[in-house]
């Protein structure tokens, strides 16, 4: 817990050494950014590279980044919660991570030939995940999740794919559908697909059922009805996209039950949580087993890398038993394929990361330090009798505000991100980056150690005296 008195200095210094909006203070310590975000909005649409990244009045541009700070182009540091959207396990620039890409680097970058790199990782991954009997490496968890529905929809033989509402896949057509949406089609209980961008065909809209998360027997009436139907149920498991919506009574191992009574395939997304929460991912925490999973994020250390894979009876359908080119039957294969997937310098990121995780230290001290920022942040929510719950789940958590307890998809959206987002820039321009100030959640790595914590609280507490709802 942050020291009282230092507590109350720092305040203070918020409060009566500057009076400033958090825009007006951002805009004058982000000059620099301010300046390249007018040169990169004139060639990319809101001066960013992927929609998430855009934020009000412009964003700050990273020039570099060290264990679990950024610093960026006008010198200013940041203590950073973000880390790389949860890639970041470590913290930046870690040594054996490092030592491994640039030593590969060394031996060339991509040939487009598979390397014994391939074998190692994917022996790692096998081992810590033991329902991943055979797998394949892709670049994204984008590319992941679309591989892993066009396997389950291959070897089913069926179209339609059910997903959770608020659950993020990536951004290909067939999962941008019922994340965010201000308003939701249908009702809580029978959610419709509702589209969260432009640009994704109507008719796609036929394939996509969408289930309550944490509401087993709607979730058990939607996909009996489309039984025959579904090729695959994918989820995350915990909704790590609207907050950290965690399952609530054996949420995911009833979901396996139904998908393994009703004959459909379960993917459990671990793109975020994969070799996060533990070594086995959040299967090994809730005790399920998967058809498929997919990975991505931690599994990369900061490279592009990701892969998907379970069953070897559904993977296998990967390959026809046709080789010849052009193949005689057609199609006899689930096509996978990628210039770069097992890029290998990515892969020599994976394989330090693989070893990295065999430390029993590395949860132990993500653990604490979570349970540290985690717990600390309620509590000092709690002494100010605010209305603001801070969920969790390992090293990942999130403060929706204005609510006590938040159990669904529907109810998470309704918290109030507003707030959030103001909470996220009066501890920006304080040098704490707790997660995107848009609204993304917190991670934490093992480069954070508790005077770090004791100081984020400091700040935490800052930007809650500032909101002061
Ligand atoms: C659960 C989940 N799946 C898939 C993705 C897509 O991954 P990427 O951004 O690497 O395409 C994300 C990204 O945040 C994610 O959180």
């Amino acid at each position: 817990m942050p020291n009282k008195t230092r507590d109350k200095e720092t305040r203070n210094k918020g409060r009566t050494g500057d009076m400033r909006t958090p825009a007006q203070r951002y805009t004058s310590m982000a000059r620099y950014s301010s300046a390249v975000y007018a040169r990169a909005a004139n060639l990319l649409p809101g001066g960013v590279e992927s929609n998430f990244r855009h934020m009000d009045p412009f964003p700050f541009y990273a020039a570099r980044a060290e264990g679990n700070r950024i610093y960026d182009v006008d010198g200013n540091e940041y203590m950073d919660f973000l880390l790389s959207q949860g890639a970041i396990l470590f913290g930046h620039r870690k040594r054996q991570i490092e030592e491994a890409v640039s030593g590969q680097l060394r031996k060339g970058a991509n040939t487009a030939i598979p390397t014994e790199l391939c074998a190692t990782v994917a022996e790692k991954i096998s081992s810590y995940v033991p329902s991943v009997r055979l797998l394949r490496f892709a670049n994204s968890g984008t590319e992941a999740t679309m591989h892993a529905l066009r396997t389950a929809r291959g070897f089913t033989g069926k179209d339609k794919i059910a997903k959770a509402e608020g659950g993020y896949h990536g951004v290909h057509d067939y999962v941008l559908w019922s994340i965010w949406a201000p308003k939701m089609r249908g009702t809580e209980k029978r959610p419709k697909a509702t589209p969260i961008s432009k640009g994704i065909p109507k008719a796609i809209s036929k394939t996509v059922v969408v289930f309550p998360f944490n509401d087993i027997e709607a979730t058990y009436d939607i996909l009996h009805k489309e039984r025959d139907n579904l090729a695959a149920v994918i989820t995350e498991p915990v909704l790590a996209n609207v907050g950290c919506l965690v399952p609530r009574d054996n949420y995911l191992k009833e979901l396996q039950k139904i998908c393994n009574e009703l004959g459909i395939l379960l993917i459990l997304d671990e793109v975020i949580t994969g070799f996060r929460l533990a070594r086995g991912g959040a299967q090994e925490i809730y005790g399920v087993k998967p058809d498929l999973t997919t990975f991505g994020k931690a599994l990369g250390g900061g490279f592009q890398m990701a892969a998907f894979g379970g069953r070897k009876d559904v993977m296998t359908d990967l390959l026809s038993s046709d080789d010849s080119w052009p193949p005689k039957k057609w199609p006899t294969q689930t096509y996978h394929a990628g210039t770069f997937n097992a890029h290998p310098v990515s892969l020599a990121a994976s394989a330090a990361v693989m070893s990295l995780i065999a430390d029993d230290r590395v949860y132990s001290h993500l653990k604490k330090i979570s349970g540290m920022l985690f717990s600390g942040l309620q509590q000092l929510i709690d002494d100010r009798r605010m209305t603001a719950h801070v969920a969790s789940c390992g090293s990942m958590g999130h403060i929706y505000f204005g609510a006590d307890e938040v159990r669904t998809a529907r109810a998470a959206i309704k918290t109030r991100w507003d707030v959030l987002g103001m909470w996220g820039m009066e501890c920006l321009v304080r040098g704490m980056l707790f997660g995107h100030p848009k609204g993304e959640k917190m991670f934490v790595s093992t480069a954070h150690v508790p005077e770090d914590i004791e100081k984020a609280l400091e700040v935490a507490d800052c930007g809650f005296d500032a909101v002061g709802t």
